[in-house]
């Protein structure tokens, strides 16, 4: 076991070094029977006061602990990063690649035969798993849960999705401030993640499809018992995962990543999905592109009914019977599922999935009755987009989805706040909003702001969606004709860069073409003029990211991180 190297075999094996280790084990109270000879799980933790989808995962560690045990294995836990999607600014997407790198160096640094990854929150789960692929160790994620419904006058609310609608219906003037502060209490009432399928509903889920989670686990709500149970069952496998060695990558296969794309698309899930499959893809080495999710996306119909795309919550699909349900009709369809390859459970994912009822058809659906009998989220091409943009059109007016307007361009997210309810600005039902400047390098950190806002003066006259466009990115639990991960960003000098307003903009959904009719020549003449903005950090984290974050289309990972290699191991004799 590898964390013999720091502890020596036996009660006196070893050199010095090992007899201060052990002793230190002795300082932290544990007898030499309780840790010597078991591999050591380490319990990646991203609970903290200011994480209120984390808040119960303090507790819930002591019961990953209680399995670990059970199992014969030492479990240690590790506090982590927390990044926390509600409070983290400018947006936790900034501090992905850095979860992922205390990830990576956490596990190699220290005694450790195996890991329990803890999380949920957004990017959380994509941060964790790229970091425990790079070190490299046995690892599975026990995923954090989903909160409660929200309620609010016997209806049921969505965290995001209805925040969104309850503001537009605020700003429209059509309801006050005293029910306002009563959404405020209804929208969020349990620990817990996004109880829509916004993009942590998404990558938890994605995390099961790898097969880097156990089966049922990512659908069980944050509160319910069996998330307990769950816990405990992650920690005594994350035991037998160190004995058999089975590593991240041996999992996380192409075959693996081609079902997980395939049942996030099937969930109607979140496009921030994309970027994140793609980034830890490139850990292990998988080249996974945009083309292999629109490709994925044309044979694979959308069978959950969970908002925004459908009507339901997590809590719902839990009930419904889960993920294992959804797997199970996804099975059904033609070259969607690999269920031959291997699972953190040893098994193949067939077994995630088989035999699994669907409990309320109206929740999960079948592929004869499907949501929609596409996938959600679309690859669009064309002179603007020439690295890709994605849109999700499942959440789109259908009336918007083939349409050409001129451009109101706006330069910044503040500029667009200060503007956008300007009648000056003569935005109409055919207008093009255009936000540029909020990309990786621009934003900074790609800030979820592709929902752009509608004028309040067109929300009052019932006009709900227009077509938007920026090289952001939206939450997953957002809605409308919004075109995200424009690439190349405008700040490093994507044909964003060079638009203005007025001009005539072409979306074409069904042609997956995003394009300017302005010609070549004059976008041509326009780059000789155009200015690189001045950088975004003078210092520390930040420049870090500037000088290596890469591009949406290649999962905004870090140039030196996004291969697979193995650093040598300290020597801790
Ligand atoms: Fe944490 Fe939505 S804010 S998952
Ligand atoms: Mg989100």
């Amino acid at each position: 076991m590898r964390s013999a190297a720091w502890f020596g075999d036996g009660a006196t094996g070893g050199k010095l070094r090992a007899f201060s280790h052990r002793s230190r084990m002795r300082q932290l109270g544990y007898l030499p029977e309780e840790h010597l000879g078991k591999p050591v799980i380490a319990i990646l933790n991203t609970w903290s006061d200011i994480n209120p989808c984390h808040m119960h995962l303090r507790e819930r560690a002591e019961q990953v602990k209680r399995g670990v045990w059970q199992a014969g294995g030492f479990p240690l836990e590790f506090p982590v990063s927390t990044l926390s999607e509600t409070f983290q600014k400018p947006t936790p997407m900034l501090y992905r690649n850095l979860l992922a790198m205390e990830t990576e160096e956490l596990l190699r640094s220290y005694p450790v035969d195996g890991a329990v990854l803890m999380g949920g929150c957004d990017k959380t789960v994509p941060a964790l798993l790229m970091g425990a692929a790079s070190a490299g160790l046995p690892a599975l994620v026990v995923p954090s849960g989903p909160m409660l419904r929200g309620h609010h006058r016997g209806r049921t609310l969505g965290s995001g999705t209805d925040l969104w609608a309850y503001w537009d219906e605020f700003r429209a003037g059509r309801i006050g401030e005293c029910e306002m502060a009563q959404v405020e209490c209804g929208l969020a009432r349990s620990p817990g993640h996004c109880m829509t399928m916004g993009t942590a509903s998404t990558m938890t889920a994605a995390a099961e499809a790898l097969g880097m989670a156990l089966p049922g686990s990512s659908s069980i709500p944050a509160v319910d018992s069996a998330h307990h149970r769950m816990a405990a069952a992650s920690g005594a496998r994350a035991v037998a995962l160190v004995h058999e060695q089975l590593t991240p990558a041996a999992v996380m296969t192409r075959e693996a990543f081609e079902d997980a794309a395939a049942t996030v698309l099937a969930l109607g899930g979140s496009t921030n999905a994309l970027i994140h499959l793609i980034a830890l893809a490139g850990r292990v080495g998988v080249k996974l592109s945009l083309d292999d999710f629109d490709a994925i996306g044309r044979r694979v119909p959308v069978l959950a009914d969970v908002r925004p795309v459908g009507a339901f919550l997590m809590e719902d699909f839990y009930y419904a019977g889960g993920l294992p349900a959804l797997l199970a009709q996804l099975a059904q369809v033609p070259q969607a599922l690999h269920p031959e390859r291997t699972t953190v459970t040893g098994k193949p994912f067939a077994s995630y999935y088989s035999g699994a009822e669907i409990h309320q058809p109206q929740v999960i659906r079948t592929p004869q009755d499907p949501v929609s009998p596409e996938g959600g989220v679309a690859v669009l091409r064309g002179n603007l987009a020439p690295g890709g943009a994605v849109i999700k059109h499942l959440a789109a007016d259908p009336r918007l989805l083939s349409h050409t307007g001129p451009a109101v361009v706006f330069d910044s997210y503040q500029e667009l706040q200060q503007r956008i309810d300007d009648p000056e600005l003569g935005i109409t039902e055919d207008t093009v909003l255009v936000l540029r400047g909020a990309g990786p390098l621009g934003g900074p950190g790609m800030p979820e702001y592709g929902m752009l806002p509608i004028p309040a003066y067109l929300l009052e006259r019932g006009v709900k969606d227009l077509v938007r466009i920026s090289d952001a990115r939206m939450s997953g639990t957002s809605y409308g004709t919004c075109v995200l991960h424009v690439a190349p960003e405008s700040h490093v000098g994507g044909p964003l860069a060079l638009l203005r307003t007025g001009d005539l903009v072409t979306l074409d959904v069904p042609g997956r073409v995003l394009r300017t009719e302005v010609d070549d020549a004059e976008l041509e003449r326009r780059r000789t003029e155009w200015q690189p903005p001045p950088p975004r950090f003078e210092r520390g984290y930040g420049s870090l990211y500037a000088t290596h974050i890469t591009q949406a289309d290649e999962g905004c990972d870090f140039d030196f991180l996004a291969q697979p290699g193995h650093n040598p191991e300290p020597n801790p004799s």
